[in-house]
């Protein structure tokens, strides 16, 4: 008879596991037979020695067939989602959806919920009126059929045996750990049935992955899960040593996100969403390359398709989709406040991390899953990196309701680091990782 604790050992000495001792860890772990302190030095076991790609392929299995996998087979079409790993001011998924739909491709995106200095696009798209993340999968399904997208959540049907062992990781000093991430974050998304995955993994001051190349090394990671698992999955490498776009916080985003399917969103948000949505083109062989993938997003963006889907898809989970042409229906902060430079020179770097975290003090952002949003606050970036600013000058409008105001203005000055000479700025597109790009070494 196999033991969780024979299998534990087995990993603790830097041995690689067979498939079925993978499956049973985790079939038994979410049955409630294997006890949370096994598990625990599983995942400790896993920090210290890691895992090899069919290791890896058979946990993300074994996460994945612990819940539901949607079956879209009876939609006609080809499915392809985006993951991010997720940041500051990262909006990118509210536009990027309908675009891709509206170029004929099924979105079937399911998403999280804000947490710590990241924001969460199921929290931005409740902060419309009405609309509703909360989808049954009969419902992601008819609605995926009927206009060719859903924005749902995850449910407890998805993939409960990753839930089980997150929120185990999160207290047992085991989240920060390369396989464990890759393969909880591809046991959610493949749960989604897709074809194919673009993966865009995030590098910097307001990264989970701070470093590019434990960046790099996650992104080549997951490539490699979802190739082995027959989902055709590319990684974008992109930077977020500041937050994407403008507005970050929740009604702000869904402002900034509508302007760039209305064709007027900033630069570097819409050139995320053009490249993105350029290659999920790709993957669904709508196009043969990435500039035709670009062409075409950029012009559903500039023709109004990509709104009129977005549109669409809020109607269809309830929301008031008058909040398009007025976003005065969105909520407000109460008070608008600048953040001025306290001498001049040159924006050379921001702790995004705490420009994130200022939101969440501000009441924009959770520190425990069960706090509730204010929708309201956030804030305007008046400054990007490489700017020249004068003493005084605005760097940032803080939108807020008054609480902790103080705290968190004080905490966003403190987030901008001025100095008299230039310094290089990160380009925002890093390198692309496809399954052919990875080393041997992940081929065993
Ligand atoms: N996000 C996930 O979904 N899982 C992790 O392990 C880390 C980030």
């Amino acid at each position: 008879m196999m033991r969780a604790l024979d299998v534990i050992i087995k990993k603790r000495n830097g041995n690689i596991l067979a498939d079925s001792e993978i499956k049973f860890l985790i079939s038994e772990f979410t049955k409630g037979s294997i006890p949370d302190y096994q598990m625990a030095a599983f995942a400790m076991a896993v920090f210290f020695k890691s895992m090899s790609g069919s290791e890896l392929s058979a946990l993300t299995t074994a996460m994945l067939h612990s819940g539901s996998i949607i079956d879209l087979s009876s939609i006609p079409g080809v499915s392809v989602d985006k993951h991010s790993t997720g940041g500051v001011g990262d909006k990118i998924s509210i536009p990027l959806a309908p675009a891709v739909a509206a170029c004929g491709v099924l979105v079937p995106m399911i998403s999280g919920r804000g947490l710590g200095h990241t924001g969460g696009t199921l929290d931005k798209l409740e902060s419309i009126p009405g609309f509703s993340t909360n989808v049954t999968i009969q419902q992601f399904k008819k609605q995926l059929s009927d206009i060719g997208c859903c924005l749902g959540g995850q449910t407890d049907e998805i993939a409960p045996a990753d839930k089980k062992l997150y929120a185990l990781r999160d207290v047992t000093g085991t989240v920060e750990c390369i396989p464990l991430i890759a393969s909880s974050i591809m046991s959610k998304k493949l749960a989604e049935g897709i074809q194919g995955l673009v993966l865009d993994v995030k590098y910097g001051s307001g990264a989970f992955m701070r470093d590019p190349k434990d960046a790099y090394l996650l992104a080549q990671t997951m490539v490699d899960i979802g190739t082995r698992m027959g989902t055709q999955t590319v990684a974008r490498l992109t930077c977020m040593e500041q937050p994407i776009g403008i507005m970050a916080g929740n009604s702000l985003e869904i402002c900034e996100s509508i302007d760039v399917l209305k064709g007027i969103g900033p630069k570097d948000t819409t050139e995320l969403v053009v490249e993105l949505g350029a290659e999920m083109l790709l993957l669904s062989k709508k196009v043969s390359n990435l500039e035709d993938g670009r062409a075409q997003i950029q012009t559903v963006l500039q023709n109004g398709q990509a709104l009129q889907k977005f549109i669409q898809i809020g109607e269809a989970q309830g929301g008031d989709m008058c909040i398009v042409d007025d976003y005065r229906l969105l909520s407000h902060s109460r008070f608008q406040k600048p953040v001025l430079a306290s001498k001049a020179g040159f924006v050379n770097s921001m702790d995004t991390y705490m420009l994130g975290t200022a939101i969440a003090v501000l009441g924009g952002g959770r520190e425990k899953t069960a706090d509730t949003i204010d929708p309201s606050v956030g804030t305007e970036m008046q400054t990007r990196l490489g700017d020249y600013v004068e003493k005084g000058q605005p760097l940032c409008i803080v939108h807020s309701s008054g609480k902790n105001e103080e705290q968190a203005m004080n905490q966003i000055q403190k987030s901008f680091y001025i100095s008299t000479e230039k310094t290089p700025i990160p380009s925002l597109l890093g390198p692309r990782i496809t399954y052919q790009d990875l080393s041997k070494e992940f081929h065993d």
